[in-house]
């Protein structure tokens, strides 16, 4: 080799070093807390179509959503048409008649980002095209159009081996150079929070979820869970969440149809544990009891404080269960569950009380250290110096946010 040819692979080298750590860099930033959006999926199912798209990317933003940190407008499945002699995925035309791209720029131009649904196997569970055997050629075509965030499902996928088809579609998503957020959405089947730190920015950990509070709902090969399933399938997960790789409980199913009460509880819980955060009713028309639990800017800055602790179960009463989460600045929030279908009355002598966090390494000694808290949903207030009383209505929660006095 010349000096010269020396010179100018050694340039190249470089180019390829510093671009493929600025992609890397990029990327990283994606999900330093847990993405905030909408999916279609739960509500809609396989009926998606451009209008109903775009008409929720404006609702995002009348509601009041996008203001109080909601940035992702997500198609689920069946936005697919075939793939075109090269094998290039094209868009439903009949339910996309304006292509991926322009319904991208509209998302965008309501200052939203825009994602799409793709799966590992052949095909995608509702019998789309699935990206196997395609992976860059998708990621390329999703870069093109404008797309900020990929779910990828593991429908059809018998004899593949879940990391290599996750890391490969990540390679290929960094190859494309577009930043996309990617969301792992394999059930738990194969412990992603083992392998996917640095594969995917989250993991499904659990099948999909079912708007009740405490029922399997059997779909006879496979079931779908409500709300209290999914988080009891949670244990043993916390340590595998933090900054850019999230235990993902999947899309919420607030506004779907439980009651108000269920409905608080359930975001109060995918919040207090850190989960991305989802919205999966019908933003166009939901009550105002929905847009209230969905806009909830203390139970918001609960699931993105930038520590990125998940919750931990600190007292298992039966019924009553206390999940922790700590925040920044030696902050917590305290979460009171009540299971059962009648109120219940809890006291609690702060003093008696200790706590140690192995993950975050946060001790308190609650006779020594003092806080004021505050409630998050009701308002009031009170210090730990004093005995804490609280009513918690059958499926309700109380969250109190702890500030050191
Ligand atoms: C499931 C997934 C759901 C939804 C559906 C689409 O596997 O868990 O969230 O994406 O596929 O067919």
């Amino acid at each position: 080799m010349t000096k010269k040819q020396f010179l100018g692979w050694g340039f190249i080298a470089v180019l390829l070093m510093w671009g493929g750590n600025t992609y890397a860099q990029k990327f990283d930033q994606l999900a330093k807390t847990p993405q905030l959006g909408w999916n279609s999926w739960n509500t809609f199912g396989c009926d998606v179509n451009e209008k109903m798209i775009r008409e929720m990317a404006d609702a995002m933003v009348s509601s009041g959503m996008k203001d109080a940190g909601y940035e992702y407008i997500n198609v689920d499945d069946c936005w697919h048409g075939e793939r075109d002699k090269q094998g290039f995925i094209q868009v439903d035309k009949k339910h996309f008649p304006s292509g991926m791209k322009a319904l991208a720029d509209y998302v965008h131009s309501k200052g939203l980002k825009i994602g799409l649904y793709s799966d590992a196997g052949n095909t995608t569970c509702a019998g789309r095209r699935g990206s196997r055997g395609h992976e860059y050629q998708d990621a390329v075509t999703y870069a093109s159009w404008g797309i900020d965030y990929l779910k990828y499902d593991w429908c059809d996928t018998q004899d593949i081996n879940p990391k290599a088809a996750y890391s490969t579609m990540r390679d290929a998503l960094y190859t494309a150079g577009r930043p996309v957020l990617f969301s792992i959405c394999e059930w738990g089947d194969n412990k992603p929070w083992e392998w996917a730190t640095d594969v995917g920015h989250s993991w499904r950990t659990t099948g999909d979820i079912y708007p009740c509070w405490n029922c399997e709902h059997n779909h006879g090969s496979w079931s779908s869970w409500g709300v209290l399933p999914i988080l009891d399938k949670q244990v043993g997960l916390r340590k595998y969440a933090g900054p850019g790789h999230w235990n993902d409980m999947d899309m919420m199913e607030v506004g779907n149809g439980m009651s108000e009460e269920e409905d608080r509880s359930h975001f109060s819980l995918w919040a207090i544990m850190a989960s991305p955060l989802i919205a999966g009713n019908d933003l166009r028309s939901m009550s105002d009891a929905t847009k209230k639990i969905l806009t909830n800017k203390d139970m918001l800055a609960i699931n993105q404080d930038k520590l990125g602790v998940q919750a931990m179960k600190w007292i298992d009463d039966g019924d009553l269960e206390i999940f922790v989460k700590p925040l920044e600045k030696g902050e917590y929030a305290f979460l009171f569950l009540n299971r059962a279908d009648q109120a219940q009355d809890y006291m609690l002598d702060w003093s008696f009380h200790y706590m140690k966090d192995d993950i975050s390494k946060h001790e308190v000694f609650f006779d020594k250290k003092k806080f004021n808290w505050r409630d998050i949903w009701r308002g009031d207030s009170g210090t730990t110096t004093e005995k804490l009383g609280l009513n918690i209505p059958a499926h309700g929660v109380r969250v109190l946010r702890l500030t050191p006095r």
